[in-house]
């Protein structure tokens, strides 16, 4: 029976929790491989710490008492091109993470559909940037551009859409991409404020004029 156990895939008996509150999170333990963006204890607080935020929401995938996937989404940094919205319903889907083990079986796409299912982001425009330098090359084995679609396609599958922007970041490499989903409720001021947050035309010589 162990044995059958044991060979039994990693991810059957995940759960989805949807906008899990903060004192969840810290209450569960985060699987040690769960360390793309940070080491999994800081990242476990980090998330903690969104959860908490006004109108954060970190979705989570367990397994008994251990995280094994989470998606962050929360208001942007102040200090960011998008925290410049000042209508308020620019989201930011900061961070999605899948223990490697528990990989390439859906979880992401549950997470994320679960997630926009609840509507609680209809009347939000959600960007996603993609950074190369965010991508786990070493682990999966895929080329930037390679990984650049799987992400693309997954994030398609809730209503995502590539966007051009002059957004440095994202324009000089050819592998990066803003992503956003514009909810079906979107307000026409938090449209208007996206537009006008995608083209800033701050590296431009009128700066200097
Ligand atoms: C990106 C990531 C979250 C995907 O998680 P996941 O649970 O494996 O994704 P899913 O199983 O839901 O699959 C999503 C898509 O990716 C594809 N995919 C997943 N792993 C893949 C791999 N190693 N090679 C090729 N395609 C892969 C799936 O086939 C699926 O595409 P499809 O539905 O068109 O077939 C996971 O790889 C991860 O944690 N990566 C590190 C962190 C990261 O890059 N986050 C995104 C930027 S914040």
């Amino acid at each position: 029976m162990a044995a059958d156990r044991a060979r039994l895939p990693a991810g059957r008996g995940v759960r989805i929790e949807v906008c899990a509150p903060p004192e969840r999170i810290a209450g569960l333990g985060m699987h040690p491989e769960l360390n793309t963006f940070r080491p999994p204890e800081r990242q476990k607080q980090a998330l903690a710490g969104i959860a908490a935020s006004a109108d954060g929401c970190v979705t989570l995938a367990t397994e008994g008492t251990q995280i094994v996937g989470y998606a962050a989404l929360h208001r942007p940094d102040p200090l960011e091109r998008w925290g410049r919205d000042d209508t308020g319903g620019i989201y930011e889907l900061g961070a999605v993470e899948v223990a490697p083990a528990y990989r390439g079986q859906g979880l992401a796409r549950r997470m994320l559909a679960a997630t926009f299912n609840t509507g609680r982001f209809d009347d939000r425009v959600v960007v996603a940037a993609l950074y190369y330098w965010h991508y786990d090359l070493e682990r999966t084995g895929l080329s930037s551009f390679a990984y650049r679609d799987l992400l693309e396609r997954l994030y398609k599958s809730v209503g995502f859409s590539v966007y051009p922007t002059d957004d440095p970041d994202v324009y000089a490499h050819a592998e990066n991409a803003l992503m956003a989903r514009i909810g079906p409720k979107v307000p026409e001021a938090v449209l208007e404020s996206f537009e006008a947050l995608r083209f800033t035309r701050e590296q431009g010589p009128w700066r200097c004029l």
